[in-house]
């Protein structure tokens, strides 16, 4: 083990970047209000799980991530993490080196060191990072609805980003995670993203991956997602009930991942790569259509955006995964890898499919997910 970390990785750059100062206090400076997705990338930031960026991009590294997907010193990153600002914020804050951020309920997040400001590329940010600069995508409508003059600098963060309660239980930062895997001495570690309840297709890959490392790291994103996903606290449980039941209880960590989902496929399959290799996974669980939305992407792109990375950029190593399906001729889950089935053997379920199940009442069948997950959907289903 390095000096400089705990783990069984190194950060992404070396070193584990540490921006929460809690002493930071408000003193009347001129003041930018964030948005969530902002307010999430700065608790990245804070706790390391961005390393190494220890603030917002400026606009050297904007350019260098649109057009090259590297950082202007050669090291891989695939999406801008700016702080878009308001004209009217962005005028009062006049030629002072320092504003402070707060939440939409102005409460004080902290502090960013103004090192530049510059203008944003909106359009061209969408195409190069998301493939598209169609507004039905959400995260480019998400990405067109910020400001497009930034602040860029450092960043000091006194206040951590509100959570649900079942999700802040779960609130495990880079660095706790990395002593949590030393304490169970676990050399190699999966790292599974997801922005769903875990359905049999997530429990078979994770498993299927953790046959071949010493620990999994259930790692649900828990920051804004768009509105017809399944909120954290729903989600949260679904983990718990499925973690009680279905896994050994000394393989698998859960912890949270407090950021929002761009939906930008490939370009955020390796941010969540990297991120992942912050919070010390040597492993990370890439899927079928990872982080994708509609038709945006083709099945496999974000694994393809893996093999166009040089052998040594990312430390991380993605583990690849076909469509998985229930196999009514195995009686089990299978990919085409594994099973002989035909496709009238094969039992896919949309999400769109299973939400509607959902709000009828109707129990999913176990082909597609645990009963106990099933039932926690349901009830919530009901309340809202
Ligand atoms: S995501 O936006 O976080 O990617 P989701 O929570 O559905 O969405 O997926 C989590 C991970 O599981 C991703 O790596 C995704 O590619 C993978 N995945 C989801 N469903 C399947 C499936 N049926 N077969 C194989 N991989 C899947």
């Amino acid at each position: 083990m390095s000096a400089a970390h705990a783990g069984p990785i190194a950060p992404h750059g070396g070193t584990l970047v540490d921006r929460l100062d809690v002493d930071v206090k408000s003193s009347g400076r001129p003041s930018v209000t964030l948005s969530a997705r902002q307010q999430a990338d700065l608790d990245l930031i804070a706790v390391g799980a961005l390393s190494p960026l220890d603030g917002f991009m400026g606009s050297e590294a904007y350019e260098s991530v649109i057009e090259t997907m590297r950082l202007p010193d050669g090291l891989a990153w695939s999406v801008p993490i700016t702080l878009g600002v308001s004209r009217e914020e962005l005028s009062a804050a006049g030629s002072v080196d320092e504003v402070e951020m707060v939440d939409a309920d102005g409460r004080f997040l902290g502090v960013v060191q103004i090192a530049e400001r510059f203008d944003l590329d909106p359009a061209r940010e969408a195409r190069k990072v998301f493939g598209t600069d169609d507004e039905a995508h959400p995260g480019v409508a998400s990405l067109y609805a910020h400001p497009t003059t930034a602040l860029a600098g450092p960043v000091t963060v006194a206040a951590r980003m509100g959570l649900d309660e079942a999700s802040a239980r779960y609130r495990l930062d880079p660095a706790a995670a990395r002593a949590r895997f030393d304490e169970l001495g676990w050399k190699t570690v999966v790292g599974f993203q997801t922005r769903n309840p875990i359905h049999r297709a997530h429990e078979y890959i994770t498993k299927v991956a953790l046959e071949s490392v010493d620990g999994l790291l259930i790692h649900p994103l828990v920051g804004e997602t768009k509105s017809d996903d399944i909120p954290a606290d729903v989600r949260m449980r679904c983990y718990g009930a499925l973690m009680a039941g279905y896994y050994p209880a000394d393989r698998v960590v859960l912890g949270v991942l407090p950021a929002a989902m761009r939906y930008a496929g490939p370009r955020e399959a390796i941010l969540h790569a990297i991120m992942r290799q912050n919070y010390g996974c040597t492993h990370f669980i890439v899927g079928r259509d990872h982080a994708g939305v509609g038709d945006y992407y083709g099945t496999y792109d974000a694994q393809h955006i893996f093999d166009g990375l040089g052998p040594d950029e990312l430390a991380i190593r993605p583990m690849k995964f076909e469509h998985s399906f229930w196999c009514k001729v195995t009686g089990g889950m299978a990919t085409a890898k594994t099973s002989p089935a035909g496709p009238e053997d094969r039992v896919f379920l949309s999400g769109t499919k299973v939400r509607e199940m959902l709000g009828n009442g109707e129990m999913p069948p176990e082909e597609f997910t645990r009963p106990e997950v099933a039932q926690i959907l349901i009830d919530a289903y009901r309340q809202s």
